[in-house]
């Protein structure tokens, strides 16, 4: 019997609500989703014009500041961004204590949350200032540390930021241009990326905000709290799906095995799932995942690969899955991992890294939050309660007489 009497004593009220499917965990003016209609709007703009007409920094901008910034303040935030692209040069020696096969994520959750060690001058979360520098830097240095990673991961030397690139076209440079050798960033290529950036900024209270926000709401520095973003967003149900949709495409691999894994998806004694199907907000079509279906496309077109198999299971897929009894009873739509993974292979990532870049993209996002919630002054420590379900008080036996 679970006793809740002291903690109703104390609140008046008590929820239990595993996986917080109903409650708030705070107020917010950033982001909004309406699951049902399948929107999302960034304090307010829809998703897919900021994904058709603005860049990536633009977006950043208006999730920090509230606005849409002028000409003169887009400049000044571009040039702030990237005067801090580079990263302390000591920090090539951490990476260096990586082992070469690690997991690209391993490497990001480390490498990130030791910013506080090489920028002491940025984590003093009481100061406007340094909250504003830490924000920027982070920004600024996630894709230097992502394309790091990369390039350490595969052997190859690391390659410097370029600030007269956009974002996306300066990171697709880091990864894979070689040293004395010319790289030419391909503009479409590099469009694709930036808008795969803005579709993953931010997206409310999902698990891993919810997880910088509780880090932070500690008073923990923001490199800190972000590595515990980073660290959260690993998982495979939330930002390690894309990798998981595309292994799981792989692992079908054509499309005459599809039914086998739909029947797999509905059997309840087999844990399989379809990946990059469902999502706990949207019971209707992931606005990202529209967008994302046709930067695939242009992607694909523009490198001329037209008989990607990976692609037609992909498509088979989605079509079996949206005229499915079970998919359709339950609400499961492709969600943007699905698409998200192919455009990323297309472009030369390996799936290693696509939950990295899903990280540098929602950066922003974490540290909206994290900000918002540090310049709230209602702001408290997040100390969610519990039922207990353990034993009743009991005497200390010593070891002899167990
Ligand atoms: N394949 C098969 N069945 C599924 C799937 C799926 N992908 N997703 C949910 N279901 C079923 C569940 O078995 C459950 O069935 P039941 O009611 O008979 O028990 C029902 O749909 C509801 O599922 P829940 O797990 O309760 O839904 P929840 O909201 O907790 O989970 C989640 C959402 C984690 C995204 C889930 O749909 C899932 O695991 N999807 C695959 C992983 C994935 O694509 N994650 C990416 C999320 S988006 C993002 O992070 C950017």
């Amino acid at each position: 019997v679970i006793d809740i009497a002291p903690l109703f004593k104390e609140t008046g009220a008590f929820t239990y609500d595993p996986g917080f499917t109903s409650t708030a965990s705070c107020e917010s003016a950033i982001t909004y989703i309406d699951g049902d209609e399948g929107i999302l709007l960034h304090r307010g703009y829809p998703i897919d014009q900021l994904a058709e007409h603005g860049d990536f920094l633009e977006t950043c901008y208006l999730l920090l500041y509230g606005e849409l910034p002028t000409k003169g303040q887009k400049e000044d935030f571009d040039n702030r961004v990237t005067r801090h692209t580079m990263v302390h040069e000591q920090m090539v020696n951490f990476f260096r204590g990586f082992r070469r096969d690690a997991h690209p994520m391993a490497v990001m959750c480390g490498v990130v949350g030791a910013l506080s060690a090489f920028y002491h001058d940025s984590t003093d979360i009481s100061d406007p200032h340094q909250r504003m520098i830490a924000s920027i830097r982070l920004i600024a240095k996630m894709p230097t540390i992502a394309a790091m990673a990369y390039k350490y991961h595969i052997g190859q030397p690391f390659v410097y930021p370029r600030n007269d690139l956009s974002y996306a076209a300066n990171f697709l440079r880091m990864c894979f241009a070689v040293p004395a050798e010319e790289y030419e960033v391909n503009p479409v290529l590099a469009r694709a990326m930036e808008r795969i950036f803005i579709l993953h900024a931010d997206h409310e209270q999902n698990a891993s905000t919810s997880t910088v926000r509780l880090a932070g709401s500690s008073g923990a520095n923001p490199f800190a709290c972000i590595a515990a973003g980073i660290a959260c967003l690993w998982g495979p149900a939330h930002g390690g799906a894309n990798e998981a949709a595309l292994n799981m495409l792989s692992e079908i691999g054509t499309v005459d095995r599809i039914p086998e894994f739909i029947a797999r998806a509905k059997d309840k004694n087999d844990p399989f799932r379809l990946m990059g199907f469902g999502h706990r907000v949207y019971k209707n079509y992931d606005p990202r995942a529209k967008i994302m279906q046709r930067t695939t496309h242009e992607v694909l077109g523009e490198l001329g690969i037209k008989d990607d198999p990976l692609l037609d299971v992909a498509m088979e897929l989605e079509k079996i899955a949206l005229t499915d009894d079970y998919f359709i009873e339950k609400k499961l739509y492709p969600n943007i991992d699905f698409y998200s993974g192919i455009t990323l292979k297309a472009l030369g990532f390996p799936t290693t890294m696509f939950t990295v870049l899903f990280a540098v993209a929602r950066t922003v996002g974490w540290i909206a939050q994290w900000k918002e919630m540090i310049e709230d002054p209602l702001q408290k420590i997040g100390r969610p309660r519990q039922l207990y379900t353990g034993a009743t008080e009991r005497d200390y036996v010593p070891i002899a007489k167990r």
